[in-house]
């Protein structure tokens, strides 16, 4: 133990610190709310002087406080004594982590550190950024270095992470929820749009929420159910599914903890799907009617269905004769379509653009907002029969759903 706080003391006051976590808490409090999971201890320049950020992480809420190097020392040791049973270290030159046991013996296990290491030291102006790539499941998946930075290569998805969490939080503030809000992201790959959702409902918006990621990759789904484990995010997993097969779980905390699922028929709020590929999108929407979700977003991924009826028809028109504008229409037609159906089961549509078009053509998103307002179904009808006989489309994939009965 002595040898680890003779460590964190050279570090803070020879400038050589990078972060600090502290974790695994010795007891739980009976106040949920009370209970401290983490501690983050990061460098800042406040007003020109060096200074120690602390994050602390409560079940439902951060608290932030800086300290200087002397305060910072104290308190981190402290809770080193009385209240965490894990520290690690990071420096400008090795890694230490310490491992106390429930009977209190102590392990510490140092590893030098080969790379050249940026201290990422922040100061007081910082950009108030919708995600904090400090929490620690940015770097196990990928998107940053150990020290909470957006790698050069992943820099493009982080802009695709920010728009989205954006959008998506400016469409929910304008939807009523009651209660936890259930959340199924179809196709949730890799898991990066997820867990960006999952950090900034419950973190910045402290949402109560329930999330499933589904992914039809088992290798993904135990790769991510592993990160959420180690990061203790609780009322979050990923399902290895098939969308079209999946079937939509309530999670309550006992049945977490027992890991097992609850199945609750028609309990979603939001459905999300970000490209899914080709009909895989149709069959997320057809969740999303289905479970009478308040929102349904999705970005559409390839859209061979409607593109191969329109090859065949071999329709020649003064648009469709070019290959590019075929494919381009190809993707109008199938997403116009999708919007009238969400529309016939009551859904306000929008269209927006995700990204700018020069990182992605798949870059639309597709938001339906449930709605009371009356429909005219007879005409909705009309319209999709319409653009199918213009451009000689036998069915759309998703039509199959009109001929469903949704919950509500
Ligand atoms: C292009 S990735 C998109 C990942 C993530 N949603 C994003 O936008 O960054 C599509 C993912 O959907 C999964 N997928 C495709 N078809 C699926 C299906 N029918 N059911 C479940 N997952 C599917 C793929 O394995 C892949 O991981």
């Amino acid at each position: 133990m002595q040898k680890f706080i003779n460590k964190l003391q050279s570090s803070l006051n020879d400038g050589s610190f990078v972060k600090l976590t502290l974790s695994k808490p010795r007891a739980k409090s009976q106040e949920p709310r009370a209970n401290l999971n983490n501690v983050y201890v990061k460098p800042i320049i406040l007003k020109n002087e060096k200074m120690f950020s602390f994050t602390y992480r409560y079940e439902r809420r951060d608290e932030t406080k800086n300290y200087d190097a002397e305060q910072s020392f104290e308190i981190i040791t402290n809770f080193i004594n009385e209240v965490f049973l894990n520290a690690s270290l990071f420096t400008l030159t090795e890694d230490v982590t310490l491992l106390i046991s429930k009977k209190g013996k102590a392990t510490v296990m140092t590893k030098a550190v080969k790379e050249q290491r940026d201290q990422n030291v922040q100061h007081d102006k910082v950009k108030n950024r919708l995600i904090n790539t400090d929490n620690p499941w940015w770097f196990k998946l990928g998107l940053t270095t150990r020290e909470g930075k957006v790698t050069a290569d992943m820099q493009h998805k982080f802009k695709q992470i920010c728009k989205y969490v954006e959008i998506v939080d400016g469409v929910m503030k304008n939807v009523k929820f009651d209660g936890k809000v259930r959340i199924a992201d179809m196709g949730a790959g890799k898991g990066y749009l997820t867990f960006a959702l999952y950090e900034y409902l419950t973190q910045r918006c402290k949402y109560d929420i329930e999330m499933e990621g589904v992914e039809i990759r088992p290798d993904l789904v135990v790769k991510i159910n592993e990160i959420i484990k180690e990061s203790n995010l609780k009322d979050f997993r990923f399902v290895e599914s098939s969308i079209d097969s999946y079937q939509i779980s309530a999670v309550n905390s006992q049945s977490i903890a027992h890991g097992s699922r609850l199945m609750a028929h028609g309990s979603l709020d939001v459905l999300i799907a970000l490209h899914a590929c080709n009909t895989a999108t149709d069959d997320a929407i057809i969740k999303g009617i289905e479970s009478g979700a308040k929102l349904i977003i999705c970005a559409p991924c390839c859209h061979k269905q409607i593109r191969q009826e329109m090859e065949k028809s071999k329709i020649v028109d003064p648009i469709t004769r070019y290959g590019i504008f075929l494919e381009r229409q190809a993707v109008m037609i199938t997403d116009a379509i999708r919007a009238l159906i969400m529309e016939y089961f009551g859904y306000k549509t929008q269209v927006m653009e995700f990204i700018e078009m020069e990182h992605t053509p798949k870059n639309i998103l597709l938001v339906g907002r449930k709605s009371d307002a009356p429909v005219d179904k007879e005409a909705i009808l009309k319209q999709i029969e319409d653009l199918k006989k213009q451009y000689r489309i036998e069915k759309h994939y998703l039509e199959k759903v009109l001929f469903f009965k949704p919950l509500n």
